[in-house]
């Protein structure tokens, strides 16, 4: 397996693939890999002939105090990991590849992008779709793979997708869980044991939320309350949202008459972890 850092090699290898009849898809991340990319990639093999893993963090989707400049980096067990996997190659170009100096044109989710975290976030999802814009037009795939943690990004990527014609399938994977139902992220690393053990509250919170959804209760408020409440518990945790929206438009959703997602980001001392479910 290869590591390619240019655009123009890329295009090459796929027109290659292309002119021999193959598929091929798409695992967009930003390294720092775990269990749960390796889900996406694993399933990317089942579904296609040849599957590219891009590993790019891009720095327009970090707004002015984000974590940028500190975000965790392994590219040499990236690669195992990959490679355990069956990917075919990583895709892993330097920011001056992906943007030119005077770079100026970016994709604009519109109202899908305004509540959950693009609320807290309000460059962040443009970046996204920009740069998986470009992504796509790279790689060209047939099939483009996202975990359903960041359920909000999943949901905007298949929107940008639609609304512009894009020719791709875009495929949400479930959420992948530590033993004691964190959900795995790059950005788990950053916590402190302490830490780490107050994390759990996200999965406990809102596993409460799905017990009262699956028992009936269609109020919005009465599930952001229990869920909520039980996430004030911990000390360490500061809450940032818990917001019930419909799914996959997420507009904020007083009753829960459609599908919705149950959605909570919560800062476990300066790190922010989000976690969702989405109701049946
Ligand atoms: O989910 C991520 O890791 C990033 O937002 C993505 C989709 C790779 C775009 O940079």
């Amino acid at each position: 397996m290869k590591v390619i850092n240019t655009i123009e090699e890329t295009r090459s290898i796929i027109s290659r693939w292309r002119s021999e009849g193959l598929s091929v898809g798409l695992v967009p991340t930003m390294g720092f890999l775990h269990d749960g990319h390796k889900s996406l990639i694993s399933r990317a093999v089942k579904e296609n002939d040849r599957v590219v893993v891009s590993i790019f963090v891009n720095p327009i989707q970090f707004g002015k105090n984000e974590d940028l400049s500190v975000y965790p980096k392994d590219m040499e067990k990236d690669f195992e990991l990959c490679k355990s996997a069956g990917a075919d190659f990583i895709f892993n170009p330097e920011s001056e590849e992906m943007y030119y100096s005077d770079f100026s044109t970016f994709v604009d989710a519109g109202d899908v992008a305004k509540e959950l975290c693009g609320k807290s976030r309000p460059v962040h999802f443009r970046g996204v779709c920009t740069v998986v814009t470009k992504l796509l037009n790279i790689v060209k795939p047939d099939r483009v793979y996202f975990g359903q943690k960041d359920a909000q990004q999943l949901a905007i990527v298949k929107r940008m997708v639609r609304d512009l014609s894009v020719d791709v399938e875009v495929i949400g994977c479930p959420i992948i869980r530590e033993e004691d139902g964190l959900a795995k992220s790059s950005r788990n690393v950053y916590l402190s044991p302490d830490e780490r053990k107050a994390a759990v509250i996200l999965n406990k919170a809102l596993s409460r939320g799905k017990e009262l959804v699956d028992g009936g209760e269609k109020r919005s408020s009465k599930i952001i309350r229990a869920v909520s409440d039980i996430i004030s518990t911990e000390k360490l945790a500061r809450i940032d949202y818990v917001d019930v929206v419909s799914f996959p438009q997420i507009q904020h959703i007083e009753t829960i008459n459609c599908q919705a997602l149950v959605a909570v980001a919560v800062y476990i001392g300066k790190t922010r972890l989000i976690d969702n479910f989405i109701t049946e």
